[in-house]
């Protein structure tokens, strides 16, 4: 089977790459940097530009299913010209290959697509399913739910279309462990603002589990890829410092300070969404990381 991943060059699509080709997939995939362009016989490159809608057409020889992963970080200070771009470079890519499906002859039936947990509100106390219909109005809840209606969209050429809300991945390479746990790595671990907002986490291969699953199984819908356990904030931070072995005695650190530092981007760390995993687990998907500890180990020591 062939498969067309967007984002392939990324955090996840790398891990996913090579879950995949170890699965015996072939690979094509779209990259905006030419430089990345590779062509092996199970792992073929090709260049796109969703803004200026440029794609190469051959990707989609022999596709049976797109995974799509392409958009420009989160984590980087959002101007409104940067706040354009996060929420452009995930619906044009979209569209694009929309576009693409319509026009040209192929055998793809189904389009997998990530979104992200962020779609939810910020709330200290409810569980979020995918059944949940209530969203807010925040920068990140806005781009989400642009994400997912062009994804939806798909769905006129009859392709199934899935979506995988996806929550805070855990992985020791790079991504928000790497910024969290830096401080603590020098003894400074801190939880942020009442420490109490839920963390929603995924250890990487999970998330990559995830994916291959929902392919294998042909799972259509919403799905939340979350680890069944949400953790606060201050729990992820002490479990952090406890696997590093550094002391865990600050203070917390204030919003108005990250708020400083980091604008409106600073939501990121205090919004609060504890995602259920039961739908995924219903489907039969099992879970390699439960505990927090065991996913903490496995990426920071
Ligand atoms: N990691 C998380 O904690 C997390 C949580 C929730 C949701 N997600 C979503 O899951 C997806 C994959 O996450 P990730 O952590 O692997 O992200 P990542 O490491 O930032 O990789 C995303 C890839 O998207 C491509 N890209 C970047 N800017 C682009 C643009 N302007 N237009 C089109 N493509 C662009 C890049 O590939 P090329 O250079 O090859 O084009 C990049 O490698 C992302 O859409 C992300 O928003 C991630």
């Amino acid at each position: 089977m062939k498969i067309l991943i967007t984002g392939a060059t990324g955090l996840v699509g790398t891990e996913l790459v090579s879950l995949l080709l170890k699965n015996g997939y072939f690979i094509h995939y779209l990259t905006t940097s030419k430089n990345k362009l590779q062509n092996e016989p199970n792992y073929k490159g090709f260049y796109w530009n969703p803004e200026a809608g440029d794609i190469d057409e051959n990707c989609l020889d022999d596709v049976d299913v797109i995974i799509n992963l392409a958009g420009a970080p989160i984590a980087k200070r959002w101007t409104e010209a940067y706040k354009k771009e996060i929420i452009e470079s995930r619906v044009l890519s979209i569209a694009v290959l929309h576009q693409l499906l319509k026009s040209k002859a192929n055998n793809v039936h189904h389009f997998i697509s990530a979104s992200a947990i962020g779609i939810y509100p910020d709330s200290l106390s409810k569980i979020y399913s995918e059944e949940e219909t209530e969203f807010d109005n925040s920068f990140l809840s806005r781009v989400v739910q642009k994400w997912e209606e062009e994804a939806d969209k798909i769905q006129e050429l009859k392709i199934k279309v899935s979506k995988v809300r996806t929550g805070l991945v855990l992985s020791g390479k790079s991504g928000v462990l790497k910024e969290i746990s830096a401080p603590a790595k020098y003894g400074f671990a801190a939880a942020f603002g009442s420490g109490d907002q839920m963390q929603s986490w995924i250890h990487l291969d999970d998330l990559a589990g995830i994916y291959a699953y929902i392919l294998n199984h042909e799972l259509e819908g919403i799905y939340n890829a979350v680890a069944p356990y949400p953790v606060t904030n201050t729990e992820l931070v002490k479990q952090i410092a406890k696997v590093l072995d550094k002391p865990y005695f600050m203070p917390n650190v204030p919003k108005f300070a990250m708020e400083i530092a980091l604008g409106e981007m600073h939501t990121i760390l205090f919004d609060s969404q504890n995602v259920s995993a039961k739908k995924i687990i219903s489907q039969g998907y099992q879970f390699k990381y439960l505990s927090l500890e065991k996913a903490l180990k496995a990426e920071l020591t």
